[in-house]
Formats: structure tokens, C-alpha cells, sequence
């Protein structure tokens, strides 16, 4: 029996890997990584049979402990932008010292890698991580996903506000962008935890099966909400200074200018269906899935 441990399981993406994984098997060959202490709720995991393991990833002897007897780790990449190299060094360096044999990390896409990229804050830590694990001896599949579809309404706004400004306002130019809705990558995520040996030492770009631009997001968004909703590119400092003057805090404002100039710049157009291929599908429409968020 096939021990694996997903991280990040309390989070959007792993919960989801999660619950596509086949219902017939035994639970208790999947283990779960949470850092919150035994007794804290942690999603029902113990009621379901699950392993539940804790660690943290700033913890190094945490997570060793956490990962003996893992033979495949789904390892989802820190939220915590600012310690996530050292986390991530810490995540590898604890499945080389318990004997995992096959990582799957969930990286991001790029065009260009380099100190001159706009993604490179982004995306550095992503590379770094690849090769530690590349370096590791582990068997690795490396998921590089594209922009969540999910991530597009922080960045737009809610629907009160789209129905107020009847704008897009973003600095994306009209670059395309292959947007993943998360429950795709969820489910080829769990394809692959299912039968790991076909994807060993490979990397996959995830992309949407659509490439859109903000110009046709705004056209699909005004059917939805039967309104004449405009797309407008502005420069990023016009930008960042519209953002200031509406009070918007600074880190949403970089966040939003780093991925939308990135997709101007076509780091997110995306080259690959692999994810078509590994769902043996097309990800759903994203007319749908803004119907869903919109409507
Ligand atoms: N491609 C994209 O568009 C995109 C967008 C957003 C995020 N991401 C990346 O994809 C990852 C998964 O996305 P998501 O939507 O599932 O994010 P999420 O809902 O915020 O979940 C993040 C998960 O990581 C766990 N985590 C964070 N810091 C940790 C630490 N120090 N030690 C152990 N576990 C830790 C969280 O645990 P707790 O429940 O304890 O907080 C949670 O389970 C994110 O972490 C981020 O790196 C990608």
C-alpha cells in the first residue's frame, strides 16, 4: 500500500486533491500535513481516518518526523511569499532525511526565468525549489500551474463593483493568459497520486484549455452580467496610483501589478495541454466558471 502525504491540505488546493482521490482507498494510506496541534480542528481529517501528521514548514524536525514512512509527497507550495524559500529547503531537506521516492511539487509557469523577469520574486523561489528537488535523488513530477481562474475576481473586483465601474481595470495589456480553474489542477492532481510511475521525472505546465485576454474577460463578464463592461490597460505607475488613491493596501496593488504585467508579457500564455492530458478533458469553460463567481 502506497503511503502518500499531501501538505497544504487545509488549504483550497490540497483539500480538493483530496476529496478526487479514490473513494475506495484505504484511508489511512493518506496522510495529512497541518501544522495546527493535535486537538485543533483540522477539517474533519480524524473523522474521515485520515493520518493526520503535524508540522509546520519552518519547522525542520517537525517535519521529518511528519514524513516517515511517506513514500510520495504531494507538496504544495508555501502561501508565505516572504519565508517561502527557506520553508521550501526545509520541505526538501526533511523528505531526503525520511526516505520519500517521489515528490510531486506544485511550481508556476513561466515564459522567462532571470533577475529581469517582473516575475522573478514569484517565480525564483519556485526554480530554486525545482532544482533542490531535482537535486535531491527523489523521483519528482513538477506541476507548474498556470494563474487559478479563481485568482482573476481578487484582482477585477466583486460583482458590485464590476456593476458599478463597468470596467477591467488592469495593467495586462493584451497579453493571454491560460487561467486554471483550481479543481482541474485538484483532479489531475489526484490522477497522478493514483499512479505516480508514468509522471516520475517530469514537469508538466498545467494550463487552462482557454488563453484569453482581459479584453475577451470583460466582453464574457458583460453577457454575464448584462452590462457593457470595458477593459481598460493602463500603465503600471497609472496603475499603482489609481490603486493608492482608492485606499487599495499595498501588497494587494503588487501583487496584482506583478501577475497582470506578467501576463502582458506573456509569461501565462502558456505552451502545453498537459493537463488536458492528464484529465483526459478539457478544463472547465471559463464562460462557466465567471458565470459561477458572477452571476
Ligand atoms: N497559481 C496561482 O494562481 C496561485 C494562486 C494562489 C496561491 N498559489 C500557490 O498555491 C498554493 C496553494 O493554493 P491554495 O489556494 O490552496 O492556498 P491556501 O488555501 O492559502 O492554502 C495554503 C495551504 O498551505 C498551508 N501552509 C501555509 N504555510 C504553511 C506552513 N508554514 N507550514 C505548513 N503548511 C503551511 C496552509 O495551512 P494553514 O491552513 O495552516 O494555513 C494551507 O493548507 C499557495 O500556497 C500558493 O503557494 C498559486
Amino acid at each position: 500500500m502506497q503511503k502518500t502525504l499531501l501538505t497544504g491540505a487545509t488549504g483550497h488546493l490540497g483539500g480538493s486533491v483530496i476529496n478526487y482521490l479514490p473513494k475506495d482507498n484505504d484511508p489511512a494510506s493518506i496522510a495529512v500535513l497541518s501544522r495546527h496541534p493535535d486537538g485543533e480542528t483540522t477539517n474533519g481529517f480524524h473523522e474521515r481516518g485520515l493520518d493526520v501528521r503535524i508540522g509546520d514548514y519552518g519547522n525542520p524536525a517537525e517535519l521529518e518526523r511528519a514524513f516517515a514512512e511517506i513514500e510520495v509527497l504531494y507538496f504544495v507550495s508555501s502561501s508565505d511569499v516572504e519565508n517561502r524559500l527557506s520553508q521550501h529547503e526545509n520541505v526538501v531537506e526533511a523528505a531526503k532525511k525520511a526516505g520519500v521516492r517521489h515528490i510531486l511539487y506544485t511550481s508556476s509557469v513561466r515564459k522567462t526565468e532571470g533577475p529581469d523577469t517582473v516575475l522573478h520574486p514569484i517565480v525564483d523561489a519556485h526554480k530554486q525549489t525545482e532544482d533542490w528537488i531535482k537535486e535531491s535523488g527523489i523521483a519528482y513530477t513538477i506541476l507548474r500551474h498556470n494563474l487559478y481562474a479563481e485568482v482573476t475576481p481578487l484582482f477585477m473586483g466583486s460583482r458590485d463593483q464590476l456593476l458599478q465601474s463597468k470596467t477591467v481595470y488592469l495593467p495586462a495589456g493584451e497579453g493571454r493568459v491560460a487561467l486554471a480553474p483550481r479543481e482541474d489542477l485538484a483532479k489531475a492532481a489526484a490522477v497522478i497520486l493514483t499512479d505516480p510511475a508514468p509522471y516520475r521525472n517530469r514537469t508538466l505546465e498545467f494550463n487552462g484549455s482557454e488563453r484569453v485576454t482581459f479584453s475577451e474577460v470583460a466582453d464574457m463578464l458583460g453577457d454575464i452580467l448584462k452590462e457593457d463592461i470595458q477593459y481598460v490597460a493602463p500603465g503600471r505607475e497609472e496603475f499603482r496610483k489609481t490603486m493608492q488613491d482608492h485606499g487599495v493596501p499595498d501588497d494587494a496593488i503588487w501583487m496584482t501589478d506583478v501577475f497582470s504585467t506578467g501576463i502582458a508579457e506573456g509569461e501565462f500564455a502558456g505552451t502545453t495541454d498537459e493537463l488536458e492530458q492528464v484529465l483526459g478533458r478539457k478544463t472547465q469553460s471559463l464562460r462557466d466558471f465567471f458565470r459561477a463567481t458572477y452571476a
